[in-house]
C-alpha cells in the first residue's frame, strides 16, 4: 500500500510517500516569506502553497524512487488550519484522484501529530498520553487506540509556541522566535528572572500562556526601557523558556502518572525545544515514564504523519471507502471522541 500524502494546513507545503507505514520521502517546504510580517499571513500562505505544491510533489516522488503509477492512494490534511491553505492541498489531492483514479483519505492534522510517535518507532504502544504542542495548539490527550482518544487538557488562551513567538517579538526577534529563544537560552541562566508559571498547580490539565506574555511585556518596559540588547538575550531567553517548559513538563508527567500510563508522546513544533527535551528526559526517570519525541521532521508540520495515519485508516476501512470525494476542507473542525 503506497500513499502520496499532502499537508498544507498552515505555512509548510509538505508531500510524503509512505509505503506500508514506512516513510520513503518527506519533503517540507517552509514559507519564510512570513518572517518579515511577524506572523503567518493567510492570503500569502495559500498563494505560496499553490506555487510550491506541484514541485514539492515531484520532489517527494523523486526522493522515494517511485512514480505516480506506483501510488495506491492519496491522503490530504482537510482540517483544522487556515482555510485557504487547506483548500489548496485538499483540491490538489482531488485533482490527482480524478486524473489517476485514486482514492483520497481525508486526515485531521492534530490526529496526524497525535500518532506521529509511531513513525520509525516500534517500542510505543497504546495507551499513552500525548502532548501536541505547536504554534497553534497545546493539547493533552489520553490515547487508547487509533480510533479512541480524549482531550484531557488544553490551553485556555495562547498556545505554547505562540507564547515563545510573542515573547520573542517583544525582545525584538523575527517570526518565528521560538528557535531563537532556544538558541540564546543555551548560554543563559534560567533562574535569573522569575516569570509566572500559570496554572502549574491547578488540579486540571489545562494551560494558560497569555499572562506570561503580559508579564514579559511589563518586565521589558521596566528593566530595558531602551530596548533589549544582545548581551541581555541569554538570561532573558533562558528565564522565559524555563517558565514555559516547566508548565509543559509538569502537566504532562502528572497527567500520565495520575492515569497510571507510563508512556508520553510529545509532538508539534515546540517539541524541538532543547530545554523541553532535556527536562522531560530528566524528570521522566523520576516518574518512571518513557518519553517519545519523534524525529524533528515528523514533529513539525509534515506530510509523513498524514500518510502514516492514512495507512492505518485504509487498514481499518479498506481502499474503496475513500473514493467518495464529497469531503471538504474545514478551518476548525476537531471531533472530540469519547474514550471507549
Ligand atoms: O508544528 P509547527 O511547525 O507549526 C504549527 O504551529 O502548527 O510549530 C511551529 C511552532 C512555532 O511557534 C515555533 O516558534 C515553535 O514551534 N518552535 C519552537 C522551536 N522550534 C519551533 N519553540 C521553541 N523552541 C524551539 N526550538
Ligand atoms: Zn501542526
Amino acid at each position: 500500500m503506497t500513499i502520496l500524502a499532502i499537508e498544507t494546513s498552515c505555512d509548510e507545503t509538505s508531500v510524503a510517500i509512505v509505503k506500508d507505514g514506512h516513510i520513503l520521502s518527506n519533503i517540507i517546504s517552509s514559507q519564510y516569506i512570513h518572517n518579515k510580517f511577524g506572523g503567518v499571513v493567510p492570503e500569502i500562505a495559500s498563494r505560496s502553497h499553490l506555487n510550491a505544491i506541484s514541485l514539492v510533489t515531484k520532489e517527494a516522488l523523486e526522493h522515494s524512487g517511485l512514480d505516480i503509477s506506483d501510488i495506491n492512494a492519496i491522503a490530504a490534511t482537510t482540517e483544522p488550519g487556515l482555510i485557504g491553505s487547506l483548500v489548496v492541498g485538499t483540491n490538489f489531492a482531488k485533482g490527482l484522484s480524478l486524473r489517476f483514479n485514486l482514492p483520497v483519505v481525508p486526515v485531521n492534522h492534530i490526529e496526524g501529530h497525535l500518532f506521529s510517535g509511531f513513525i520509525n518507532n516500534t517500542d510505543l504502544h497504546f495507551p499513552f498520553i500525548a502532548l501536541v504542542v505547536s504554534g497553534g495548539h497545546t493539547i493533552l490527550f489520553e490515547v487508547s487506540n487509533f480510533n479512541s482518544y480524549k482531550i484531557i487538557g488544553h490551553t485556555i488562551d495562547d498556545a505554547a509556541g505562540e507564547a515563545f513567538d510573542k515573547t520573542a517579538k517583544l525582545i525584538g526577534f523575527t517570526y518565528p522566535g521560538g528557535p531563537l529563544i532556544d538558541k540564546y537560552a543555551k548560554k543563559g541562566n534560567p533562574e535569573k528572572y522569575k516569570f509566572p508559571r500559570p496554572l502549574i498547580n491547578s488540579l486540571d490539565f489545562n494551560f494558560s500562556f497569555s499572562g506570561l506574555k503580559t508579564s514579559v511585556k511589563y518586565f521589558i518596559a521596566k528593566n530595558f526601557p531602551e530596548g533589549v540588547k544582545e548581551g541581555d538575550y541569554p538570561d532573558l531567553c533562558a528565564s522565559i523558556q524555563e517558565a514555559i517548559v516547566d508548565v509543559l513538563v509538569s502537566k504532562s508527567l502528572i497527567a500520565a502518572k495520575s492515569r497510571g500510563i507510563n508512556q508520553l508522546v510529545v509532538s508539534g513544533g515546540v517539541s524541538a525545544n532543547s530545554r523541553l527535551r532535556e527536562k522531560l528526559s530528566k524528570f521522566s526517570e523520576d516518574y518512571s515514564i518513557e518519553v517519545f519525541i519523534p524525529e524533528f521532521q515528523y514533529c513539525m508540520d509534515n506530510a509523513a504523519m498524514i500518510g502514516f495515519l492514512a495507512s492505518k485508516k485504509i487498514e481499518e476501512l479498506g481502499l474503496y471507502y475513500f473514493f467518495d470525494l464529497k469531503f471538504t476542507a474545514s478551518p476548525n473542525v476537531f471531533r472530540r471522541k469519547a474514550l471507549k
